[in-house]
């Protein structure tokens, strides 16, 4: 393993040696991919939206069992259960709580009052304003080439808008692969890259073999709005571009459906799902139908990402994934990123004039 050779305020934030992190990728980004990551020297986040809380107290065991280094959970803020997994985490000394959508303030005073560092996820500048001056500890800004849920402004452009407008580290996403691509983080005012895609395709990732050589041999991403009614990039594949031209009814079927199904595999309740439905509503122009589309979403990552079904799944994709052919392993993809950002840096050092 690499020492540090960058020492960023993200790492003296978090207690990692690479300001390098690993996103929480729901289904993919579990106990054996995290702490691969962790035991490389970079931040390694849980997803959880997509476990109960029994098995998020039980991955996060599994982790532990598997490394000494810190860690992270990303939490979905609206979710109905969202304080029992706050307490959780703080009763597990969990070191980062990363949130894909800003959490209410209370929760981000609750979880910095015992000693977790928050790090939500934004997608446009006045989130970040919003959870900086809420106390977050840092904000992690993706830009519109990443995978999943994604906004449409590049990483080139909302990145150094939001360095500039909050004095807390940003951790940059959305197109990060290689070393360069952390230099020009870090040009840009960051305190590091996450990166969900590139870690994803690593031979540490438990996604199967079959649907890793798909990402390999795939190089067309595609925004739809069609699995859960906001905009999510996504492999194109054949079922994409069937559910692209689907009309809305069909749409609305195969969501009940789905919804029903994850119902099952999450030992959620009906009530429990239409609070967490009534929470994501709430102050946005979703419609009912998309709020029962958004049950959509963890079925059919989890057909291709678990079940290794690509063809009755969606695969979120960055547009990196173009850029990616081969499958490291953790330990090899951060040792190979934080030798050649240095390496870059010390070049870019050698052109300046006298
Ligand atoms: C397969 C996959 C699943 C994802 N699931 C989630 C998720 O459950 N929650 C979330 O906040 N972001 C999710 N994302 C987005 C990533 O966390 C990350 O922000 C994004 O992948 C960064 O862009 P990149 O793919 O270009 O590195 C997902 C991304 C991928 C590729």
């Amino acid at each position: 393993m690499t020492d540090q050779v960058l020492n960023t305020p993200l790492t003296r934030l978090t207690g990692v040696r690479h300001p390098v992190v690993q996103t929480g990728m729901g289904w993919v980004a579990g106990p054996r991919l995290v702490s691969a990551v962790a035991n490389a020297g970079g931040l390694g986040i849980l997803a959880s939206a997509t476990m109960t809380l029994d098995q998020l107290a039980t991955a996060i065991e599994e982790v532990r069992s598997r490394t000494e280094a810190p860690f992270g959970v990303n939490l979905r803020a609206d979710a109905s259960d969202a304080g029992d997994r706050i307490d959780l985490l703080i009763r597990k000394r969990v070191k980062v709580a990363s949130f894909a959508l800003a959490p209410r303030q209370e929760l981000i005073a609750k979880l910095k009052d015992a000693g977790v560092v928050v790090i939500p996820s934004v997608g446009a500048r006045r989130h970040a304003e919003k959870v900086a001056a809420w106390g977050a500890d840092a904000v992690l800004v993706q830009g519109g080439e990443g995978g999943g849920h994604t906004g449409a402004v590049a990483t080139t452009l909302l990145l150094p808008q939001v360095v500039d407008a909050v004095d807390i580290p940003v951790i940059a996403a959305g197109g990060f692969f290689d070393g360069r691509g952390l230099a020009a983080a870090l040009a840009y005012g960051a305190a590091g890259v996450a990166m969900g895609t590139r870690f994803l395709l690593t031979s540490d990732s438990s996604v199967p073999d079959a649907v890793k050589r798909l990402y390999l041999g795939t190089s067309d991403t595609v925004v739809t709005r069609q699995v859960d009614g906001m905009p999510h990039r996504v492999l194109r594949t054949p079922l994409v571009n069937a559910l692209e031209s689907s009309g809305r009814l069909s749409g609305l079927v195969r969501a009940v459906r789905n919804a029903a199904r994850f119902r099952r595999v999450s030992g959620m309740s009906w009530p429990g799902m239409i609070r967490d439905g009534l929470a994501m509503k709430h102050g946005k122009e979703l419609s009912w139908s998309q709020v029962l589309m958004a049950a959509n979403t963890p079925m059919l990552l989890k057909a291709a990402m678990v079940d290794g079904r690509p063809d009755l799944g969606v695969m979120a994709s960055g547009q990196v994934v173009a850029l990616i052919d081969d499958l490291p392993s953790c330990e090899e993809l951060i040792d190979a990123v934080v030798t050649q950002a240095a390496d870059v840096l010390r070049g870019l050092g050698a052109n300046l004039a006298d």
